[in-house]
């Protein structure tokens, strides 16, 4: 069985995540103080999150229980304010506590139910995805969608504390543990090498959730997050007042990721769409001189040994570049792109020429 260990991020406050089977048991050692807890989650992690409530109740804290929509259609205004309802009529005061437990949809709207409501609560984060643990719960990334787009409307909120149990792992569907891997593909090829080693040697036991492997892939993915996280929280990087890298480097494959989802109107699973996402990127990448076919090469077999898209349909280019040019990481009127100059060597590349933009579609065309 994978031991404990505890990563620290360094936000506007400083808080753990705490990576380990059985996690959920360390619930009443993480002191909140508070008197109420909300507990936000969605169906398919009811098993989950009746352990959870038992911890608060054990400790004599009054709990609600707010079941939302499941996947995206929990991230809406509609849910919000179903929430924010919940929260008036239980009398939820700023000494209370929000706890997310479940895939990233969930800890996205729970963090942002905490930062909007009375301008603050705490809010601890049990994301029962891989996608979750490695990504959306560490971060203090916190929204919602709405008619003008996917996580256009959010808040920077930390949570106090982020548990990811690994044993919730157990019940993910295989799709979705799939899909998370490609975030951990993703800090292989842009940060942590070794961690694409572990996957060309080992792909079963790397997706097998009981497994030691996958428990330390899961911290390599965390820590790197953490430590870019600290380094630069609201994304601040690469502006005129700070010229590097910094969390940037996490939206690898994503400005194309997200075009794809919002093309396939959200049906594709985000760890989906970012697949293709990287492999774009990759192509774009060559195509203007900073990455060797041979690392291209790479992006595929690593992303297709874990059984991921790397390839999208043809005839599609004037919906995906009208669904970039409104993405938020377009600034001005140009698009910018995390590449890589080298496996683990995350670099921008910003306002390339549309015939560039367009050979690089034409290059991930199944
Ligand atoms: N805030 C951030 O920094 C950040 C980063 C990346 C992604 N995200 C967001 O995360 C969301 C995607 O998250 P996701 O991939 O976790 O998908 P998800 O939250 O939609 O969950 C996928 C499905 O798995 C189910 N599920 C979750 N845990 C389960 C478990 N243990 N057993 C059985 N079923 C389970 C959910 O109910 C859902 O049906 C998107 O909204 C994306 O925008 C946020």
């Amino acid at each position: 069985m994978p031991e404990s260990i505890s990563i620290r991020v360094q936000a506007e406050h400083e808080y753990t995540v705490h990576i380990g089977s059985g996690n959920i048991a360390l619930l009443p050692t993480i002191h909140t103080g508070a008197g109420r807890v909300v507990i936000i989650y969605q169906e398919p992690v009811t098993r989950w999150v009746e352990i959870v409530r038992a911890q608060f109740v054990d400790a004599g804290v009054s709990v609600t229980l707010v079941s939302v929509p499941d996947g995206e259609a929990a991230k809406s205004t509609a849910v919000l304010e179903d929430c924010w309802r919940r929260l008036g009529e239980s009398g939820f005061t700023r000494n209370d506590l929000v706890v997310g437990v479940g895939g990233g949809a969930v800890t996205d709207l729970a963090g942002f139910v905490a930062a909007t409501w009375l301008r603050g609560l705490r809010n601890i984060n049990i994301p029962t995805t891989l996608l979750g643990m490695v990504d959306a719960a560490v971060g203090g990334k916190t929204g919602i969608n709405t008619a003008a787009g996917k996580n256009l409307v959010g808040s920077f909120h930390s949570p106090v504390a982020v548990i990811c149990d690994l044993d919730t792992l157990a019940t993910l569907p295989r799709p979705d543990l799939v899909a998370g891997m490609a975030e951990v593909a993703k800090v292989g090829l842009t940060s942590d090498p070794t961690i694409l080693s572990d996957l060309r040697r080992d792909v079963t036991t790397c997706c097998n959730p009981s497994s030691d492997l996958m428990a330390d892939l899961i911290r390599r993915a965390v820590q790197v997050k953490a430590d870019v996280v600290s380094g630069d929280f609201k994304e601040v990087s690469s502006s005129a007042a700070r010229p590097t890298l910094g969390r940037e480097a996490l939206n690898y494959g994503h400005t194309f990721g997200h075009a794809i989802e919002r093309v396939e109107d959200y049906r594709w699973r985000h760890g989906e769409a970012i697949s293709v996402g990287m492999v774009y990127v990759a192509e774009l990448a060559r195509l203007a001189g900073l990455l060797g076919a041979a690392e291209v090469g790479t992006h595929r077999e690593i992303l297709g040994i874990l059984g991921l898209p790397t390839s999208y349909v043809s005839g599609r280019w004037p919906q995906l570049l009208a669904a970039m040019q409104i993405d938020k990481k377009a600034r001005g009127d140009q698009l910018r792109f995390v590449v890589l100059a080298g496996i683990g060597q995350p670099v921008e590349l910003a306002g390339p020429e549309p015939e560039l933009l367009l050979a690089a579609y034409d290059a991930v065309t199944a």
